[in-house]
């Protein structure tokens, strides 16, 4: 009996002493209250692969409000302060050259409908302007981000349908090169590099996503690439889940010197909190994430810094960071190590802010120009699942523009012998 009351006694002494702990603690109040002044943005989660492998998309079966399966859901969500979420449409590489473009579609779709069934949580958002109308709102500002080129199949055209339909960043690569891209995986030598970087479609493509106001996102792809683009953007770019590579030597993450460039650029560079990116190993702790930050900001300043957890993408997260409800603890973590009010603000969403509106200026600068409609060659992107269609035509019309020419000048060495 006396040990029973002992027992009790000590377990509401427990109790109390942790609540005072988490009531009193006063980095993580102060890190609630800048989440209540400046959204929370992450750039990459993927729920919507999630609908897809649990689900196969049959989101009317799924109640985001008790979805236990996953890091993300609606009660996660509110616990986390999450402001503002790129949620990831991605397909797998294996797609490429096969079904992608309609399964990029379907994973579109899921995110719209997730924002029409839960229209108190989520507010579809495509701008600046957007994120902070839906922080006002209390609600998280969800956008699209398609993660990997494969998914447009080569195609400018499908890439502004898919601007159309609210997709506001796009992933050059996944882990595959495209016809036009290479991929991290180049950089391990598991793979051999196809383009030295960009081809020149490659770079077609970056100067219409300036036009169009697409983030270009530089996750996934060599450092060649990552210079390319850096060299030849008009608007600044993102990782939107990418960590610091001398942290930890993995080719996903980010080298200090590009670091130094996406600063010089003012662009962002959105912290994964994958165990195998942040200790390239498959344990993690919060600490360790903390430590990306803390370099990331040594290297290159507070303003490029960003969170982008991959949160249903990855099967290990560190401890302390289970899932999107233990951001604030991150956030709190940072505090603990001193960084300013300005610069937690900058990390948690002003950062991304600024990079998103500079995009939007540079697309309503180039407003005068044309859509570039010059096509990828057909002989770079031919295989069994492509026609032909429309490139003969405009064959036929090189080959008799050409024959015109030669007429021509025929016509004229006749007239000056
Ligand atoms: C915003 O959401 C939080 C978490 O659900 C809630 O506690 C708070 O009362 C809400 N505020 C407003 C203004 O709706
Ligand atoms: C970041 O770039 C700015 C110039 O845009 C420069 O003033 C600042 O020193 C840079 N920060 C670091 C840490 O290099
Ligand atoms: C909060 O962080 C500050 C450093 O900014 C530190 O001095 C203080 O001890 C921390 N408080 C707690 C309870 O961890
Ligand atoms: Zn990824």
């Amino acid at each position: 009996m006396l040990t029973k009351v002992i027992f009790a006694s000590c377990l509401v002494f427990w109790i109390n002493y942790f609540a005072v702990i988490l009531a009193e603690d006063p980095n993580m109040t102060r890190a609630l209250e800048l989440m209540s002044e400046v959204p929370l943005i992450d750039g990459h989660n993927d729920l919507p692969w999630q609908f897809r492998k649990k689900f196969n998309n049959e989101l009317n079966k799924v109640d985001l409000h008790t979805l236990e399966t996953t890091h993300t859901n609606i009660p996660k969500i509110k616990q986390g302060r999450l402001g503002a979420q790129f949620w990831s449409a991605y397909v797998p590489c294996e797609t490429q050259d096969k079904d992608a473009v309609r399964q990029t579609l379907e994973q579109i779709d899921v995110v719209h409908r997730m924002c029409q069934k839960y229209p108190e949580t989520f507010m579809f958002a495509t701008s600046s302007k957007d994120i902070m109308d839906a922080f006002s709102m209390n609600k998280t500002a969800s956008l699209i981000g398609v993660e990997g080129g494969h998914s447009i199949d080569s195609s400018l055209g499908t890439l502004r349908m898919m601007y159309q339909l609210g997709v506001r960043y796009l992933t050059l690569t996944h882990s595959c090169n495209t016809p036009w891209a290479d991929n991290w995986l180049v950089d391990t030598g598991s793979e051999p590099s196809q383009h030295n970087g960009l081809s020149p479609f490659g770079k077609q493509l970056i100067v219409e996503m300036n036009r169009l106001g697409m983030l270009i996102d530089l996750a996934h792809v060599t450092v060649t690439v990552m210079n390319q683009v850096l060299d030849m953007s008009e608007a600044p770019v993102i990782f939107s889940h990418s960590s610091a590579y001398s942290i930890c030597p993995h080719k996903r993450n980010v080298p200090d010197d590009v670091l130094r460039r996406v600063n010089e650029t003012r662009g962002i560079v959105m912290v994964n909190f994958y165990n195998d990116y942040v200790t390239c190993s498959k344990t993690a702790k919060l600490k360790d994430v903390a430590d990306h930050f803390d370099h990331i900001k040594k290297v290159a300043g507070a303003s490029i810094i960003g969170f982008g957890g991959d949160y249903d993408g990855v099967t290990r997260v560190p401890e302390g960071l289970e899932d999107v409800s233990k951001v604030p603890g991150l956030v709190a973590e940072l505090l603990r190590r001193g960084w300013t009010d300005e610069e937690v603000k900058a990390a948690l969403g002003n950062n991304l802010l600024r990079v998103l509106a500079e995009v939007e200026k540079v697309r309503d600068s180039l407003k005068a120009k044309t859509p570039d409609d010059v096509p990828i060659p057909y002989d770079e992107v031919k295989n069994p699942c492509r026609t032909s269609i429309g490139y003969a035509n405009t064959g036929d019309l090189h080959s008799l523009s050409t024959l015109v020419i030669l007429l021509a000048a025929a016509l004229q060495a006749c007239v000056t012998a």
